[in-house]
């Protein structure tokens, strides 16, 4: 691929050689198909289209030095596309299916899959959608998973450099007994406009409160927050929101590095307690946040003043990425090696 300048690349689609497709019909998975088709042909009353049965999963292949590829902690994005489906009442996939249908995709594409050292990946999408058709609302009796893959760079154009979030309180992304907690589409679209109102503000992302009070902080964008301060790693519990594999390493890292990790409800007016905070996803990874703002209150928290990385979030990331790139020893066994 000497066409691409990996270290630009953005968190964007491109088109990469082939993806994999699988159908539930008359109750049973069928057989992986590939296709080099960036197309799917679907019925105009697909259960997808008009009822919102759609759940998708983002993780990542990352090459090492040695030049293989790795994958991390695949089997926690199946659980969780698991539970997808079933919270929207979808057939859920098989592990095995899944397993085979990330390979594949990874390993028909592997030139696609960015040298060691560039600060890109292969960003995996496996994507799982009701496409039997019915009118009535109903779940659909037919169902497509699919699993297409594209090279990313870093998901905000700052990297591993402060971003500026804004709070945004005239829309909710989820709500407490709603799908906030899985990863299903609908989460994404009435994300849309509080994105559009913090990006509009000039902010990276929107940070949303809970649904109920607006007292406490739920998440950011499409990924989690966290807060750090007197040795201690704070990050919200809410049942509103998605339960981020990348967080979950992140406790363990925070752990092993000597932190307290605290995973309970975190005010707003905390945040000015905190000496580090920031998001945390598989495309944001860790992304450091330099300012609040409080668009309805007009009040800034501020964070990372002399324009620098806090240290134990720079010590986290190190770790993190150095764990999925393979140049730190895998304690936790959550690498995969696919070639
Ligand atoms: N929260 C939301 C709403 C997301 O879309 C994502 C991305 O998947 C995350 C958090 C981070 O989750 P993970 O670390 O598993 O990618
Ligand atoms: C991820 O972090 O993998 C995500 O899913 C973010 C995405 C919605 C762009």
């Amino acid at each position: 691929m000497s066409n691409f300048d990996w270290s630009k690349l953005p968190f964007g689609y491109q088109k990469a050689d082939y993806n994999v497709r699988c159908y539930f019909r008359d109750g049973n998975w069928g057989e992986l198909e590939i296709s080099s088709s960036e197309y799917i042909n679907m019925h105009i009353s697909a259960t997808a289209l008009h009822y919102g049965q759609q759940a998708f999963e983002g993780m990542k292949a990352y090459r090492g030095k040695d030049g293989k590829i790795r994958l991390f902690r695949w089997e926690e994005n199946f659980k969780r596309m698991e539970r997808s489906a079933h919270g929207i009442m979808m057939a859920p996939i098989t592990k095995d299916i899944f397993k085979e249908a990330i390979t594949k995709a990874v390993l028909m594409n592997e030139r696609y899959v960015p040298p060691h050292g560039t600060g890109a990946a292969l960003y995996i999408r496996p994507l799982l959608i009701g496409s039997g058709a019915e009118i009535g609302v109903k779940p659909a009796k037919e169902f497509l998973f699919m699993v297409f893959v594209t090279p990313v760079g870093p998901y905000f154009k700052e990297g591993f450099n402060p971003v500026k979030i804004a709070i945004v309180r005239d829309s909710d992304r989820a709500a407490p007994l709603g799908t906030g907690n899985i990863k299903v589409g609908g989460n994404y679209a009435s994300s849309l406009t509080g994105i559009i109102k913090a990006q509009q503000a000039g902010y990276s992302s929107p940070m949303y409160l809970d649904s109920v009070h607006k007292k406490y902080i739920d998440e950011i964008g499409a990924a989690n927050f966290f807060g750090i301060k007197n040795n201690t790693y704070v990050t919200p519990k809410s049942s509103s929101i998605l339960s981020s594999i990348t967080n979950m390493s992140i406790m363990q890292l925070a752990e092993d590095i000597g932190l307290t990790v605290e995973r309970r409800q975190v005010e707003i007016d905390e945040l000015d307690t905190f000496d580090e905070v920031g998001a945390c996803g598989t495309a944001a990874i860790i992304s450091p946040i330099g300012e609040v703002y409080d668009i309805d209150e007009n009040k800034k928290y501020e964070f990372c003043k002399d324009g620098k990385v806090g240290p134990i979030s720079t010590k986290i990331y190190n770790k993190l990425v150095d764990i999925q790139y393979g140049d730190e020893p895998d304690f936790h066994n959550w690498i995969e090696i696919i070639n």
